[in-house]
């Protein structure tokens, strides 16, 4: 083996001097810079364990001698949140819903938390905004069941619609006209060309006539005589072409043959009473508010 340096015939560059069967090894070093980006970055990495929480123990992990933590960092930044917001909330605690409202300030602050209050608890029912969706009712229009005033929409959250766990829920039921037998097909017929008529619908004109008569004996109780609905007993209005579970001739069939009945949870004692309240306000402020 050759002692001093040599060099490769057609690369030109030198060998290391080992070789095996006549093949020889190059010197091709990393360069310079290379070589101490790779030193530095495991100082680097040497540096940070020590520093950060970083290796498990046998009890847990290495805390890191900085102490550093982005949980509790990030518990810092609620705790602080919360200070700030404990003030307004204080306030909207000890005021009455329409004491809030009447508050420009604790006004906008109730907008806030009432709009986060209904993506979390009321969206997936009613739909963002209040949009509602098949079956369940828009929030955002000014057709109401149950009434859109604050103390209205208070009372509806609160106890709820047909929820029966709650001994101050809103409860009405529909009669079952053509199950119970209360009225027979020719009546039925008749009664639905009447409420389509309500909404400029009517597609006999002669039976909706007859079926006047029907619907005052036996809808109007609820319904009004003018069918413009109560919020008494949450009867919607059938004249102002929304519609609840649907608008075509066999929808309003279904619903008086065997009527369907839409249940709302109550909220009080689910949701804390400032919640409930800014969740009111945020309701009342979608556009329908009474
Ligand atoms: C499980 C589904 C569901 C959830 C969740 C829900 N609701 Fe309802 N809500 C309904 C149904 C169904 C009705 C209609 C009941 C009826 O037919 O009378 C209703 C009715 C209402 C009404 C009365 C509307 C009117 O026209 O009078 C208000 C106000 C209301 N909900 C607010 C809320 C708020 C605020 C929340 C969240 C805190 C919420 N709802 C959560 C199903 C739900
Ligand atoms: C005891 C009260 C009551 C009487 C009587 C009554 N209804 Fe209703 N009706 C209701 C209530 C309450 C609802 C809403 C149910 C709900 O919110 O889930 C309703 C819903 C309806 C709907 C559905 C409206 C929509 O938006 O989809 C129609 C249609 C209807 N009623 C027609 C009639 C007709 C026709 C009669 C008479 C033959 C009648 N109702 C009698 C209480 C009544």
């Amino acid at each position: 083996m050759a002692s001093k340096v040599e060099k490769d015939e057609i690369t030109g560059v030198e060998t290391t001097g080992h070789e095996w069967d006549g093949i020889k090894e190059l010197n091709n070093p990393l360069p310079k810079w290379w070589v101490l980006v790779f030193y530095a970055s495991i100082a680097f990495s040497v540096l940070w364990w020590v520093l950060y929480p970083s290796w498990p123990t046998l009890t847990g992990h290495w805390k890191g001698v900085l102490g550093s933590n982005q949980r509790l960092a990030l518990e810092e930044q609620l705790t602080k949140a919360r200070a700030a917001q404990a003030a307004w909330l204080e306030k909207i605690a000890t005021l009455d819903t329409a004491a809030v409202a009447a508050d420009p300030e604790l006004l906008s602050f109730a907008m806030r938390g009432g709009e986060v209050a209904f993506k979390d608890n009321c969206a997936a029912c009613h739909g963002l905004g209040g949009a509602g969706q098949f079956n369940y009712p828009t929030l955002a229009d000014d057709d109401w069941l149950w009434g859109g005033t604050l103390a209205d929409i208070e009372q509806t959250v609160r106890h709820g619609i047909r929820f029966f766990d709650d001994p101050e829920t809103r409860d009405s039921q529909m009669p079952a006209f053509g199950a119970d037998g209360i009225l027979d097909r020719a009546q039925i017929d008749d009664v639905v060309q009447y409420v389509l008529s309500l909404s400029g619908r009517a597609e006999d004109a002669a039976a909706a006539e007859r079926g006047k008569e029907v619907f005052l004996d036996n809808c109007a109780a609820c319904h009004g005589e003018d069918g413009k609905g109560s919020h008494e007993v949450g009867a919607p209005n059938l004249t102002d072409g929304i519609w609840l579970y649907g608008d075509r001739p066999e929808d309003i069939r279904a619903q008086v043959t065997k009527p369907r009945h839409g249940v709302m949870p109550a909220w009080q004692g689910r949701l804390e009473d400032e919640v409930i309240k800014m969740v009111t306000i945020y309701v009342h402020n979608l556009g329908g508010g009474e």
